[in-house]
C-alpha cells in the first residue's frame, strides 16, 4: 500500500505537561511512521500532577481548542497520565468529534508478567489520588485471581519536573533525578524475585520514562518495568486508519498559535516554555533539529 501523504490527511495532536509526552511521541513515531504529529509541551503550567483538577481540565481544553483552530485534526494524544485520569471524560463530553486516546498506568499488563504478585506502582500524586485509576485499580484486582496481586503506589513529587530541568540542562548532570528515584523506590520496600519482594514496577507518568536507565541500574537487570508508549502508539494507530474515511471538521474557534501559511512539516513542537529546552529535549530524545521547535505565546501574535 503507498504510504498515506500525511500533510493531506491531517494530523494527530499530542500533548503533556512538559516533555515527558516525547516518550510517547517516541513510540508514535515507530508505529505510524507516515504520520504528521503536533505535540503540545504545557511547560509554562507544569507540573499538572500538582495542580487542581479544574485547572489541569482548563489547560486541557485550551490545548485541544488550539489543535482544533489548526484544522484538519485526526486524534488527539493525551500523553499524560495525569490530564488523562483528571481531563479526558471532559474532553470528550466537549469535543465529541475528536477522537482521544490517553494514557493510564499499565496495571493490567503488570499483573501478567509479575510472579511474585507484587507491583510497584509511581506517578504523580494527581494520578494515582484520582478517580480513574481507583476505578482502574479495581477492575484489575476484580479480574485477577483472588489475592493474585497487590498494588504498592507511590506518587513520586517533583520527580517530573526534575527529570525536565535535567533535560533542559543537560550539563547539570543527572544527581537530583538519581537521588529522587532511590528515594522512591527505597519508599516502596524491597525489590527481587523472593516471595514477598516488588518484582515489577510499572512508570505511571510519562517524564519517567526518560529516567528508565537509572530505574534500571537501581533495580538490576531482571525487575520489570513497564511504560505505556508503545500501546498507545498502536492504539493511536488503529484509531487514525478509522479517521482516515472521515472528513473532520475546520476550525470553529479562532488560534492564537500554529499560522497556516507556515510551511507544513511533518512533525512540529510547541512549548508553553523556554524553547531552549524543548530543542534540548526534541534532540536528546527524538534527535529532532531545532528548526521542528516553536515557541508559543499569546503576546507574541
Ligand atoms: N507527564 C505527566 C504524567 O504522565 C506528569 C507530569 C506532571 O506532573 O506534570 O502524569
Amino acid at each position: 500500500m503507498a504510504p498515506i501523504d500525511p500533510l493531506a490527511s491531517g494530523f494527530v495532536g499530542v500533548f503533556d505537561s512538559g516533555i515527558g509526552g516525547l516518550s510517547v511521541l517516541q513510540a508514535l513515531r515507530v508505529e505510524m511512521p507516515h504520520e504528521r504529529f503536533i505535540y503540545w509541551s504545557d511547560s509554562a503550567y507544569a507540573p499538572y500532577g500538582e495542580r487542581s483538577d479544574a485547572f489541569v481540565i482548563d489547560r486541557c481544553n485550551f490545548i485541544t481548542k488550539q489543535f482544533f483552530a489548526r484544522g484538519n485534526v485526526k486524534s488527539v494524544v493525551i500523553a499524560c497520565n495525569t490530564a488523562t485520569a483528571v481531563g479526558i471524560e471532559s474532553l470528550r463530553l466537549q469535543f465529541p468529534q475528536l477522537k482521544f486516546v490517553g494514557v493510564e498506568p499499565a496495571l493490567k499488563p503488570a499483573s501478567g508478567v509479575s510472579n511474585t504478585g507484587r507491583i510497584g506502582v509511581i506517578g504523580t500524586h494527581a494520578t494515582l489520588q484520582s478517580a480513574r485509576f481507583a476505578k482502574l485499580l479495581d477492575k484489575v484486582l476484580a479480574d485477577a485471581a483472588p489475592d493474585a496481586c497487590e498494588f504498592i503506589m507511590q506518587p513520586c513529587q517533583g520527580l517530573a519536573l526534575a527529570i525536565e530541568r535535567q533535560t533542559a540542562n543537560a550539563h547539570s548532570g543527572s544527581q537530583e533525578v538519581e537521588e529522587l528515584c532511590a528515594l522512591y523506590l527505597k519508599k516502596m520496600g524491597s525489590f527481587g524475585h523472593a516471595p514477598g519482594q516488588i518484582d515489577t514496577l510499572v512508570l505511571g507518568c510519562t517524564h519517567y520514562v526518560f529516567a528508565q536507565d537509572i530505574f534500571r541500574q537501581l533495580l538490576g537487570p531482571t525487575v520489570n518495568i513497564i511504560s505505556t508508549g508503545s500501546a498507545v502508539a498502536k492504539q493511536t494507530q488503529r484509531l487514525s486508519m478509522d479517521s482516515r474515511l472521515e472528513k473532520t471538521s475546520k476550525a470553529v474557534w479562532g488560534s492564537d498559535f500554529l499560522n497556516e501559511d507556515q510551511p507544513q512539516k511533518s512533525i512540529e513542537l510547541w512549548t508553553t516554555g523556554p524553547l531552549s529546552a524543548l530543542e534540548k529535549a526534541a534532540k536528546r530524545w527524538l534527535t529532532l533539529p531545532p528548526d521542528c521547535c516553536h515557541r508559543w505565546a499569546p503576546s507574541s501574535i
